[in-house]
């Protein structure tokens, strides 16, 4: 039967993380190739078109989320989704396991690979998800680490998609710390062909490896990413403006220092007319209205973050779906309802 609504179509297939026989993990989007991030893409896409399509997807398996921070999105939808796709999940705090204090990493995630089938690993350092990743067979992802925030800038690329119907050429602004959204937004532009304009104080730039090892893929694509120290020279013109929080989650004691040195860096209604006049705003969540955005801006028409945050949802799930999936596959586009 002919789709009721116009969907972009499908590939044949679910795209599969998995290389060979190795296990893939998802810890840094600049693991992805292009092509595997457009179909990423295509999978969230399709996964939030049909989702009673994937219900018994994943029937029999478990994820064990680990989360040393806080988090409402990052865990809801991910325990949401594996039981979307009829899978089990179990969450576990810092202080249930003593992650690196009790026992190692290592250790941990080679016990849990026994009875779970994905790892979701929210934590401070990117090293831990490497150990982790590297002693088990089973796949992990990083659901935010100090220094990258994956799923997030995959949900919000989708989110883009959505709005302007491509991602190749949007100017888009980030203004703020140079933090971990900004480094794996840095990967997801120059994968995608995004010119990001990055403004931050000089002591808040993003890391200058991260902007090293997204080069190649700027080039092949034509992303031009820039580093800027005046917001609004970054906003002039954008598509889009994206801030995120000034004194990232374990970082409060230097929230005195922070709030002086973003002094000038709040995204306000000044700052968003500088862009075009039809911009959205982007935040990953959670806000502080009055610090880096203002109330008017994060709940004006402009702003698009209730999007975002639903948009975490079936990315998710696709992102699980792509790394427990193997071909050949039960589902494919001509099924659909
Ligand atoms: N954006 C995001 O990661 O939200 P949480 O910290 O609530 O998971």
């Amino acid at each position: 039967m002919a789709p009721r609504v116009s969907l972009p179509q499908p590939p044949a297939g679910i795209p599969v993380l998995a290389r060979g026989l190795a296990k893939r993990d998802f810890l840094s989007l600049h693991d992805l190739s292009e092509s595997e991030l457009n179909a990423l893409l295509d999978l969230t896409a399709r996964v939030k078109a049909y989702p009673l399509a994937f219900s018994r997807s994943l029937e029999g398996r478990a994820g064990a989320l680990i989360f040393e921070k806080p988090s409402l999105r990052t865990r809801v939808t991910f325990e949401v989704g594996l039981h979307q796709l009829g899978a089990q999940s179990i969450c576990l705090a810092s202080t249930d396991i003593g992650l690196g204090r009790r026992e190692s990493a290592p250790d941990i995630a080679r016990d849990l690979a026994r009875w779970v089938d994905v790892l979701i690993v929210r934590t401070f350092s990117q090293q831990v998800l490497r150990e982790m990743a590297l002693a088990t067979e089973i796949p992990v992802i990083n659901a935010l680490s100090d220094l990258l925030h994956p799923c997030q800038i995959v949900s919000d690329l989708l989110t883009l998609r959505e709005r302007r119907h491509r991602l190749a050429g949007l100017a888009v602004a980030y203004i703020g710390d140079g933090n971990n959204v900004a480094h794996s937004l840095i990967f997801g532009a120059a994968k995608t062909g995004i010119h990001l304009t990055l403004a931050t104080p000089p002591a808040y730039r993003p890391s200058r490896v991260i902007l090293e090892q997204a080069e190649a893929d700027a080039l092949r694509t034509g992303a031009v990413i820039r580093v800027v120290s005046d917001p609004a020279e970054a906003a002039r013109n954008a598509d889009v403006v994206y801030t995120d929080v000034w004194v990232p989650m374990g970082r409060e004691e230097q929230a005195e220092q922070r709030l002086k040195d973003f002094a000038g860096f709040q995204v306000d209604s000044r700052l968003m007319s500088l862009a075009r006049p039809d911009a959205h705003f982007m935040h990953r969540l959670p806000a502080r209205r009055g610090e880096e955005v203002t109330a008017e801006v994060l709940d004006g028409p402009q702003s698009i973050t209730v999007d975002q945050a639903a948009n975490r949802l079936p990315t998710h799930k696709a992102i699980l779906l792509a790394l427990l999936t193997a071909p050949p596959l039960p589902f494919a586009g001509e099924s659909l309802p």
